[in-house]
This record gives C-alpha cells, structure tokens and sequence, in this order.
C-alpha cells in the first residue's frame, strides 16, 4: 500500500489592493458584471471575467430559469462565450465574483463541481492551464494557478480513448 495525496498551494490577499493591476482589473470586472446575472430564485449573483491570452476580455453571468435545471452557472457562460466569439483561444486568467441579494458578499466563493468539470476541460482542449481569482464584493482573494487544481480525480477526455 502507498498512501497517495494531492497538495493544493494557492495564494491569498487580504484584499484587491494587494493583487497585481492587471488582476484587479479582472477581478472589478467579474465584481461589476454580477449586475448582469437574471438571479430572480436564488438572488445570489455571480460574475466571471477571463482574460485570454490573446488579450481579449470576456465575460458570463448566472442565467436561472423556472425550471430550476435549466439555468445555467456564470462560469459555464463565460466558457461558451469564449470559446465562441474566440475559438481555440486559452484563458490565462479567469475571476469569479458575486453579488448576494440575501447576505454579504465579502469572501471567496469557489465554482461548483460541474463548473469544474468544465474548467479542465476547457484547459486539456486549450492546452493551457488557467489561472483562478476567486473574490467576493470584499475581503480577501484566493489565487489559484491552474483551474484543474479544483478537481482532484477529475474524469477527462482521456478516459474516453
Ligand atoms: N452559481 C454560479 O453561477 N456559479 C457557481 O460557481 C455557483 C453557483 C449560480 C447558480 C445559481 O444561479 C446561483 O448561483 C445559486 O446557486
């Protein structure tokens, strides 16, 4: 028997002002596009903004629907959104903010597990591995270096050969 284990290093801020400008950037972005979330069942408003490493800046936003299943999260928006308007183009930097109507919004949510899903993915198809800014409206932020570190054991493409 060996015993086996997965070590996830991030960063943490106390806040944006210590991020690097380019960071804050984004961050403020995911921060202010949690504006665009149609959120009326839950009222808790999620915000991502990518910085791809062609430069371009792309945003997605929570889109829910009465029939609950249907919506869809903030994160999985912005993948589709990229990958539509700027096919093959790898994410260098995604952040996810949030916005909730019911309590504060002052620490970092992290994606939930379909979101990650789809995160890897998007990093094995781009064959780049995404940075990760998780930060509410406030407080502190976590940097993360790759998105696959969110999901240990993940199921891949590869299993599929
Ligand atoms: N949500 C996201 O958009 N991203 C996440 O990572 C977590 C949850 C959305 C889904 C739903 O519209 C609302 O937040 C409450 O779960």
């Amino acid at each position: 028997m060996q015993h086996k284990e997965f070590r996830v290093g991030y960063d943490e801020y106390g806040s944006d002002e210590e991020l690097a400008s380019a960071d804050a950037e984004l961050l403020s972005i995911a921060r202010r596009v949690t504006a665009h979330a149609y959120a009326p069942y839950s009222n808790f408003h999620v915000g991502a903004a990518a910085r791809l490493v062609n430069g371009e800046i792309v945003t997605g936003t929570n889109q829910e629907n009465a029939s609950f299943p249907a919506g869809i999260c903030a994160e999985r928006t912005l993948l589709s959104v990229a990958a539509s308007l700027h096919p093959g183009i790898a994410i260098d930097t995604l952040a996810i903010s949030y916005d909730n109507a019911n309590g504060p919004s002052n620490r970092p949510i992290a994606p939930c597990g379909i979101c990650r899903q789809s995160l890897q993915e998007f990093e094995q198809r781009t064959g780049q591995s995404m940075r990760v800014i998780l930060g509410g409206q406030s407080g502190k932020i976590f940097l993360l270096p790759q998105s696959s570190l969110l999901l240990p054991f993940a199921f891949s493409a590869d299993e599929l050969k």
